[in-house]
């Protein structure tokens, strides 16, 4: 079981979404990151989730209208965590909410960014030495049968990643690009050049694009469960899985 503190890696957590698809759910009137999902708000789950895996180093990206709530949820039950905050103002894609973090970061850190509402059975880097990673990007994905709901990656047998799409009409695979990614240090420019998508979003699939274009996109095949705990069913399937 890896359980070595990862060094020089700032982990930084995109919670800035509204979470629109959960409003009112279970009388939820504020961020998805902060309904509680068996007694633990989704915010200090994600972070003991991040622990487990070896993060020591945080950076959360929240909602300028959460940003208070959101950091004594978070201070008070980690008193001993490096967290940092940072806001987004504008909800202009999950690349934008990374490139918030850009000043939290040091030149010789690598990041592991992560979507707030996505947990894991496993610990992603059970198989990989997390340490070995220097240069490029590594994306996570699992088989689903719904893939035009995500992310999609086409991969060759040596794992490397030759197209990722945003939630394509016709995947051209079954492999869902989950909340999770591996960046070198140069993502921060990467981002600077990213025209906005189509519905106006600076989308997290055009950042990992331009490493596939370098060749040098990595993937990584997940086993056990992955949950997108974006809706109210999620959240439900969630909470079983964890009880
Ligand atoms: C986002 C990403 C998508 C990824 C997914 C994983 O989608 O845009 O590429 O597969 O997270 O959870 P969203 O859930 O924000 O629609």
């Amino acid at each position: 079981m890896y359980s070595l503190i990862v060094e020089n890696i700032k982990c930084i957590i995109a919670a800035g979404g509204l979470g629109t698809r959960l409003q009112d759910f279970r009388g939820n009137k504020s961020t998805k990151i902060l309904l509680d999902v068996n007694g633990i708000s989704m915010i200090n789950r994600q972070i003991s989730q991040l622990f487990e895996w070896g993060m020591r180093k945080f950076v959360i990206i929240t909602n300028p209208e959460y940003l208070d709530m959101i950091k004594e949820v978070t201070l008070n039950s980690f008193e001993n965590l490096s967290i940092d905050f940072t806001v987004q103002e504008e909800p202009n894609g999950i690349s934008h909410a990374l490139y918030q973090a850009k000043d939290f970061v040091n030149p010789n850190e690598k990041i592991f960014f992560v979507l707030g509402d996505n947990f894991f059975e496993n610990n992603p880097f059970n198989k990989f030495h997390l340490d070995k990673f220097e240069e490029g990007a590594c994306i996570f994905t699992t088989e689903v049968s719904n893939p035009e709901e995500f992310g999609v990656a086409e991969i060759d047998s040596d794992g490397n990643v030759l197209s990722i799409e945003e939630k394509p009409n016709h995947p051209k695979s079954n492999a869902a690009v989950v909340g999770i990614y591996l960046f070198d240090n140069s993502v921060f420019k990467k981002i600077e050049t990213l025209e906005p998508s189509a519905r106006g979003e600076y989308e997290v699939t055009d950042l990992c694009n331009i490493y596939v274009n370098e060749n040098k996109c990595l993937n990584l095949d997940l086993n056990g469960w992955w949950i997108d705990a974006g809706t109210p069913d999620r959240i439900i399937e969630l909470e079983e899985k964890l009880s």
